[in-house]
């Protein structure tokens, strides 16, 4: 999705903002631009493509300026062209937005009528003229941003500059991530802290609905025109500056830290093979009046939440939904008393999992419904997380490829802890079972390293792939949603079309599709279900197909003609689908790369979804 970086400083910020472009690319975009304010004047540049085309092209140009704005952008309102790349300006005005202005035909109506010209097809350019416009009867800049914010529906984050003001940076947060990057002598504001990181670790938080101004040495942030104070945070040195290091891709280097990840997010909760007794208590929701358990998610999120259904209630006999939060948000979903909402989410600011959460708080609030909200989220200082009764980190680092790994295992870990804090306050398992479900999570990091020594075996079969249009998995019980994520990963990095479906279902539609042809993978852990997946491969196998079974070492599944195997550790069944997740990353990750396409950045896709 796009990303913003601004600045205002003494010296020229021109690679700093190339630097945090660059630093965002992994969100997804497919056009970059920049604007800086020197003598008076708007320098911009745009170009199509990565930011190494908007580099090449400031470095010809020889843009400097200690006042700017950059910006990449997804393609919303307007094809990927260079004329619809931010900033836009308008006169001395020029503007880099996130999100979406959803009135900006009728608002563009009028600025035409009042003879503005848009040399844009984009939503943006409304709000350049509207500045522009605005500033005719406004004292100042940051007067006219706030009389333009109101005319503005729907989500937003802007970064707005004038030719007049060459120490004035004005940033509005309105339903779209914005941070402000504290420096000394300089302040800068980005959509992602990671942008700024190699600059600074001093951050305010902009709140919904904040309008501030920047200067070199001041910043003053604004509610509905009254100055409010936020706080600046100091992030911990330790958050990864996410580099490639040794790897090839993020993808990779992201798949081979999950045992690190693991042990992390799991550290953080236990004593020993008990939960600690401070782990999620220092909250106002008492778990034990909890009567069901809601969760909301997209994407690989939500196959992270079908995975913990299972879970809920077969370890705890809590009921337990599930469901995308795109659906969610918009089907005015009844609201029980006493449930738990989950909101499962790697970057914590996925548009319609945030919009579930804010309507079903809204909705529970006027209804005066009793409800409790968690997060379980990879970014700390993300919306959700500050908006729910609770959070549980995933401790899995920056994840910067595209197609999530570590941080899906990670949410797994997480909800696993969930359901056991949950049962040991609601007494519905007994302390022994929980322990023994400590000592098998405290020994994944372990399976996983064996796990990932498979990765030869698995490139050999990803050679078999490569030339395929389609492809299978199948999976039972927990392994259903893995088959699920498994056909996710594959059709995101390698544009092979992929289902995943449970393997009971197969008679039901699927295996109309097996032939010669048709790759099924398959996911066989030693389980109460191995003899019943046994019998469904032996269906695929009649019909032609070609199996390639990712197998527990006992589950007595060999090699032979047309059934590739490869074995996998033995773990506890409840467990699998952490292990699981392993081959199936692998498989998309080798299959992609022999295809040639961009791993970590696959077309038409963004890391973080922060419009609808
Ligand atoms: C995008 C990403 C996926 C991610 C989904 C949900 O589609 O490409 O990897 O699973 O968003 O994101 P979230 O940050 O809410 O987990």
């Amino acid at each position: 999705m796009c990303g913003i970086v601004g600045g205002v400083a003494e010296r020229s910020i021109t690679n700093i903002l190339i630097e945090g472009l660059k630093r965002l690319e992994y969100r997804g975009y497919d056009s970059a631009g920049l604007a800086l304010i020197n003598a008076g004047q708007v320098l911009r540049q745009r170009r199509v493509g990565k930011v190494v085309n908007l580099e090449q092209a400031v470095n010809e140009a020889d843009l400097m300026g200690s006042l700017g704005i950059a910006h990449t952008r997804w393609a919303t309102h307007g094809k990927p062209t260079e004329d619809n790349a931010h900033p836009h300006i308008s006169g001395p005005v020029a503007v880099v937005h996130n999100g979406i202005i959803e009135n900006y035909q009728e608002l563009k109506d009028d600025l035409e009528a009042l003879g503005y010209v848009f040399t844009s097809q984009t939503d943006t350019e409304v709000v350049a003229h509207l500045v522009h416009d605005a500033l005719k009867s406004a004292p100042n800049l940051l007067k006219a941003v706030e009389q333009v914010v109101p005319q503005l529906k729907g989500a937003f984050a802007l970064g707005i500059v004038h030719t007049d003001y060459p120490d004035e940076l004005i940033t509005v947060r309105e339903g779209s991530p914005l941070v402000i990057g504290v420096g000394i002598g300089e302040n800068f504001i980005s959509s992602d802290q990671l942008a700024l990181l190699p600059i600074t670790n001093r951050f305010i938080y902009l709140e919904e609905g904040d309008i501030a101004r920047l200067t070199r040495d001041s910043i003053e942030v604004f509610v509905n025109g009254q100055p409010v104070e936020r706080p600046i945070k100091e992030l911990d040195a330790t958050v990864s500056n996410a580099s490639k290091g040794e790897y090839k891709h993020y993808m990779l280097k992201e798949i081979y830290e999950q045992p690190e990840a693991i042990q992390q997010t799991i550290s953080q909760a236990l004593n020993g093979n008990t939960l600690r007794d401070d782990f999620l208590k220092n909250a106002d929701v008492d778990f034990s009046q909890i009567q069901n358990v809601q969760i909301i998610a997209c994407g690989t999120s939500y196959h992270a939440g079908m995975i913990a259904k299972y879970w809920f209630e077969q370890l705890i006999n809590l009921p337990c939904q599930v469901e995308i939060a795109s659906e969610f948000r918009y089907r005015t979903p009844v609201i029980v008393n006493h449930t738990l909402y989950v909101c499962i989410s790697q970057s914590g600011e996925t548009a319609d999992t945030l919009a579930a959460l804010r309507d079903t708080q809204k909705r529970a609030a006027e209804k005066n419904i009793h409800i409790a909200t968690l997060t379980i989220c990879n970014v700390a200082t993300s919306s959700m997380v500050r908006e729910t009764h609770h959070s549980l980190l995933t401790l899995a680092g920056p994840e910067i490829g595209v197609a999530s790994t570590k941080a899906f295992t990670t949410q797994l870990a997480a909800l696993m802890l969930l359901v056991l804090k949950i049962g040991q306050v609601k007494q519905s398992i007994a302390a022994d079972e929980i322990s023994s479900i400590i000592a098998d999570l405290w020994h994944i990091p372990k399976v996983m390293l064996d796990t990932l020594q498979k990765d030869k075996e698995i490139l050999r079969l990803s050679d078999l792939f490569k030339e395929k249009q389609h492809c299978l998995f199948l999976g039972r019980g927990t392994e259903f949603p893995i088959a699920l994520e498994g056909a996710l990963k594959l059709k995101e990095i390698s544009y092979i079309h992929a289902e995943g479906y449970a393997a009971g279902e197969l008679k039901h539609g699927p295996l109309a599709l097996v032939d010669n042809d048709m790759p099924v993978v398959i996911l066989a852990p030693q389980d109460d279900m191995l003899d019943k997946l046994k019998s469904n491969m032996e269906e695929v196998q009649a019909r032609g197909g070609e199996l390639f079974v990712f197998a527990d070492e006992t589950s007595g599944i060999k090699e032979k003609d047309r059934q590739h195997v490869v074995l996998v550790p033995n773990v506890n069944a409840l467990l699998a689908p952490i292990v699981y997740s392993i081959p199936v990353q692998l498989l998309s990750y080798h299959v992609a790369v022999l295809r040639g396409t961009d791993v970590d950045q696959p077309r038409n896709l963004a890391k973080s979804v922060t419009v609808e």
